[in-house]
């Protein structure tokens, strides 16, 4: 594949061989030298027109680590500012030769209208466009179920089983809960597609004001009662209430908004003993997710930080580098 726009583009062997070579990657950030040579002399543009912290600088370090020479490009300070348009950014970029374009941007389809348009010739990767997807920050989240949750041959910590077995490798019978503003989250389209590719189970709880119409053909079922759902749920994922995307009429109150769908320490002890509570962030604290909660035992939003880098490192290097082994006789064995 040349590039990932959706995660509807990733089959189950796909998404397999992403967070596998992921777990090779998370490897290289163990060693005293955190740097592979395989993309040397490869140019990775991070082509960002709306704001980031997470993703800009974990594509920056992903990068960075397989050695490829990193451009940041922010619309903010941009000839954007003067009305340029994204082809005549983009045919500027391809002047300068680029290997991969890393994007994100306020317009859903952005990143489809790059990849497609012969405007350049390098990969195209979404980093989140509008309201529409966000495909690392799934395979991110589903990397760091699959450490969590992912069966274990003995009941230990094992996330892989081992080559040729399959299973504990996807997320097969696993329950996941998406809980807050779906309407405006690329988070989550992206999410209840690799999950269900993957295997798991998916329940959205929302308010009925911030479900998009058509959720009912999403591969997920829909709840509105999170106390309800959260007893069976192995790993539940907050999401942040948009406000900057939000009519204040599609909204109820902020206090309304935690009460019904907030994750405070009460409503946390309802998950079972094993359960994760996960936020891609950035997070209003005290609005979907309590700051105690945000900072307990059961919250893997650091670690997802930190697994975002091992997952665009696979992700640069399946686009880009794919014919060269990451680590000679580490890659697993089904590559
Ligand atoms: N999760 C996420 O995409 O965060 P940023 O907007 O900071 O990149």
């Amino acid at each position: 594949k040349h590039h990932l726009i959706s995660a509807a583009d990733l089959t189950h062997d796909d998404a397999l061989l992403i967070l596998d070579t992921a777990e090779e990657m998370a490897r290289v950030a163990d060693r005293p030298i955190k740097k592979l040579p395989t993309l040397r002399g490869r140019t990775v543009v991070n082509l960002f027109f709306e704001d980031s912290t997470r993703t800009r600088v974990s594509f920056e370090a992903a990068a960075k680590r397989l050695s490829a020479d990193v451009l940041n490009f922010s619309a903010k300070g941009s000839s954007v500012s003067k009305g340029e348009s994204l082809k005549d950014t983009a045919l500027t970029l391809e002047a300068m030769g680029t290997d991969a374009v890393v994007i994100r941007h306020h317009a859903s389809g952005a990143p489809h209208r790059l990849a497609h348009s012969g405007w350049i010739r390098g990969s195209v990767v979404n980093a989140g466009d509008g309201t529409h997807e966000h495909p690392t920050q799934a395979l991110l989240d589903a990397f760091t179920m699959r450490r969590h949750l992912a069966g274990a041959p003995d009941g230990g910590p094992v996330w892989h089983r081992g080559p040729g077995d399959g299973t504990g490798r996807d997320l097969a019978g696993r329950r996941v809960t998406i809980v807050g503003d779906v309407l405006h989250s690329r988070v989550a389209r992206s999410n209840v597609l690799l999950l269900s590719t993957l295997g798991a189970e998916v329940t959205l709880v929302a308010p009925p004001t911030l479900l998009p119409i058509g959720v009912q053909s999403w591969p997920c079922e829909v709840s509105f009662d999170l106390d309800a759902v959260l007893p069976a749920s192995d790993a539940v994922m907050m999401l942040r209430v948009q406000r900057e995307r939000m009519n204040a009429a599609f909204f109820p109150t902020e206090r309304e908004y935690s009460r019904r769908y907030g994750l405070d320490a009460t409503r946390m002890a309802k998950l079972p003993d094993h359960a994760i509570v996960m936020h891609p962030g950035p997070m209003n604290r005290g609005m979907e997710i309590a700051a105690d909660v945000a900072d307990s035992v059961r919250s893997t939003v650091v670690e997802q930080v930190s697994n975002g880098v091992s997952v665009r490192m696979a992700v640069l290097y399946l686009l880009l580098g794919g014919a060269e082994p990451a680590l000679p006789g580490t890659v697993p064995s089904h590559h």
